[in-house]
């Protein structure tokens, strides 16, 4: 068993949807605890720090936009395999070839407006995690 920590986005798509609550009671029922939590509205520079593996991508000026068109709700879980846990949970990036069941699956019918955003590694969870969270945000294990 590998206890791991992830980063999940709410997008603002899902905000303004009214989809947080749906969200995050999926991984409180599946098990997954959360650690931190928190409601922003990133700023251009730390959008374009946060998708920065995207930023030679076609789509990455249409990303930042869309990121940074309303809050969004960033949060740590945490639990045993949560990295790909989640991963399997949210579903295909294209909500039109994302499974029903999954969030995106359930609740998209785009590529962009995808709802929710997770880690896709322990690196990737590293380096998301500071452009969002300091480390005193996230709680002692309880
Ligand atoms: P996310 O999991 O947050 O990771 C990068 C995001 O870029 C992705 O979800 C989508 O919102 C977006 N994205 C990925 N591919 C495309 C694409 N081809 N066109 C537009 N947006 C994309």
């Amino acid at each position: 068993m590998a206890v791991e920590k992830t980063l999940v986005l709410v997008k603002p798509d899902g905000v303004k949807r009214g989809l947080i609550g749906e969200v995050i009671s999926r991984f409180e029922k599946k098990g997954l605890k959360i650690r931190a939590l928190k409601m922003i509205w990133l700023s251009k520079e730390k959008a374009q720090e946060f998708y920065s593996v995207h930023k030679d991508k076609p789509f990455f000026n249409d990303l930042v936009e869309f990121i940074t068109s309303g809050p969004i709700v960033a949060m740590v879980l945490e639990g045993d395999s949560a990295i790909s846990v989640v991963r399997l949970m949210i579903g295909a990036t294209d909500g039109r070839k994302a499974a029903p069941g999954t969030i995106r699956g359930d609740f998209a019918l785009s590529i962009q407006d995808n709802v929710v955003h997770a880690s896709d590694s322990p690196e990737s969870f590293e380096r998301e995690f500071k452009v969002i969270f300091t480390e005193t945000e996230i709680v002692p294990e309880y």
